[in-house]
């Protein structure tokens, strides 16, 4: 698919998404020669600014992402894109303004409009129903296309109603509700892992398969944004969204092609087989904790409930883990756990994948009394990486043995790491909509959840705490259905766990 020129309208360009992923994503993808000549940006903020003024800002925006490599040849040209349109979303006049700027012909603005609402949630109602109103979704010049981010709803209802509005002014195909996660390298790597080589693919079952654990653990607190937070908690920030995505890679059967719709036919079919959670089972599947004061990376952090515009009496969690299982014939019985949280001891996306053990009858009477499971574990970020671990016998005159481990690198060392939002942008411009989420996706990742959110909703009393800096409780062990399981959160072999 070809990118095509278009005019890209950026509501919320002011903000801290547009600062630190958007503008940035933009000027790399101008940088690399990938926007279509006659691309241009319009930034829409509601401070009074001209355009000399928003240009200082975007440059300050750059500057800082970019540090050293920023290149004023490039910048030029990326500035000459922009215009920048004062307008407050919730005032009607903002729309026809916007409309006549669009139209105007001296302009030359392209008939095909990508709007990016990068705003808050309770907004996008109001702003679709506006710019459908000033008729500037008709399709009659060029495709309109609307990129919508996260979170989308706040439970299953809330999408629903969300999904009703827009579909009174949008086509399906018009939609691209956005998860940077699919966007990143090391995701879609997975996808090339598992369908590109034939060796994984027999073993990639319940038959040989113990268990899948998926990790995403931060360093960072909730960065200044405790009301949103403080309404999500970590479940609805990560686990519904990136983590449950990442599953339905790991677990869904090949598509046909890497069509958009193949792709999330099977994604969805993941997402259908998990067997539902019952209220009463909540606390045999799901956990929940809230980061106290504590110390990361030799620093001294305050706890979730001294964080800014956090209530004292706070019970939302900033780590939450969950274990599901897929229905089907290839995961039946198959654990999947995932876990997230803010302030942890390291920064790091993971998927690992356990195997079965082997029968170790051979072994008896040997110097061999410990041999670990063979892992592939999947580093997505900041390490990106595939390893695959096995047993080797140590050199020697003795039969013992260790684990080493097979690395796949996925970046040669010369090869630039390219941000997920550079991906993305670029595919609106294609219109491929394959790493974007079909309502039905949304829609099956909400019921999976809800049950959950429902139950720690009315818990309002208590919630287990875990010090700053730490892996988290201790307590969240819980989840595991077997003495052998345990949280893995290393991308080095470890101590072996399992007596022969
Ligand atoms: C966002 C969440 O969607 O993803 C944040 O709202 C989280 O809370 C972020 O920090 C993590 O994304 P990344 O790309 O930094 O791993």
């Amino acid at each position: 698919m070809n990118a095509e020129p278009c005019t890209y309208v950026i509501y919320g360009s002011t903000g801290n998404l547009s600062r630190i992923k958007l503008m940035p994503a933009l000027y790399h993808l101008d940088e690399a020669n990938h926007l279509p000549e006659g691309t241009r940006i319009i930034a829409i903020g509601r401070r009074p600014w001209d355009q000399a003024t928003w240009l200082k800002e975007l440059r300050e925006m750059i500057e800082q992402k970019v540090k050293s490599n920023f290149n004023e040849a490039v910048f030029k040209r990326f500035s000459e894109r922009f215009c920048y349109h004062r307008g407050d979303l919730h005032e009607a006049e903002a729309y026809a303004a916007l409309a006549e700027l669009i139209n105007d012909p001296e302009q030359q603005f392209s008939k095909n409009i990508a709007y990016y609402l990068s705003i808050s949630p309770a907004d996008f109602g109001q702003v679709l129903e506006l710019l459908s109103a000033n008729h500037l979704f008709e399709e009659e010049y060029g495709w309109r296309r609307v990129i919508i981010e996260k979170p989308f709803g706040y439970d299953l209802d809330s999408a629903q109603a969300l999904q009703k509005k827009i579909s009174l002014h949008l086509t399906e195909e018009q939609v691209y509700r956005i998860d940077h996660y699919l966007g990143k390298g090391m995701v879609q790597n997975v996808l090339v892992f598992r369908f590109a080589n034939v060796m994984l693919e027999p073993l990639w079952n319940r038959n040989y398969i113990d268990h899948i654990q998926i990790t995403h653990s931060e360093e960072i607190g909730i960065e200044g944004r405790g009301e949103y937070y403080n309404s999500a908690g970590a479940m609805r920030d990560m686990l519904q969204s990136h983590l449950l995505q990442m599953m339905t890679l790991v677990a869904m059967e090949p598509p046909v092609s890497m069509e958009a719709e193949a792709l999330r036919d099977e994604k969805v079919k993941v997402l259908k087989s998990i067997r539902p959670i019952p209220k009463e089972a909540v606390h045999g599947h799901a956990f929940r904790a809230q980061y106290a004061k504590g110390t990361v990376n030799g620093v001294k952090v305050n706890g979730y409930l001294q964080e800014d515009n956090v209530p004292p009496n706070s019970t939302t969690e900033t780590y939450a883990a969950m274990k599901l299982y897929v229905d089907n014939w290839r995961w039946r019985g198959v654990p999947f756990y995932l876990r997230t949280g803010k302030r942890l001891a390291k920064a790091q996306s993971t998927i690992s994948i356990c195997f079965r053990h082997p029968p170790l009858q051979f072994f008896r009477d040997t110097q061999v009394h410990c041999m670990n499971q063979n892992w592939v574990l999947l580093g997505i970020q900041p390490e990106e990486c595939i390893r695959i671990e096995m047993t080797v016998k140590e050199p020697g005159l003795e039969m013992s043995t260790r684990t080493t481990s097979l690395d796949a690198s996925f970046r040669n060392q010369n090869e630039k790491a390219i941000d997920a939002y550079e991906d993305l942008l670029l595919d609106v411009l294609k219109g491929d909509r394959s790493l974007f989420l079909r309502f039905d996706e949304v829609e099956s990742a909400w019921r999976i959840v809800d049950p959950i959110l429902q139950t720690w909703a009315i818990e309002r009393d208590y919630i287990a705490t875990y010090p700053a800096g730490s892996w988290g409780p201790e307590d969240s062990r819980r989840l595991f259905d077997k003495e052998s399981q345990a949280w893995r959160s290393s991308l080095t072999p470890e101590a072996c766990k399992y007596e022969v």
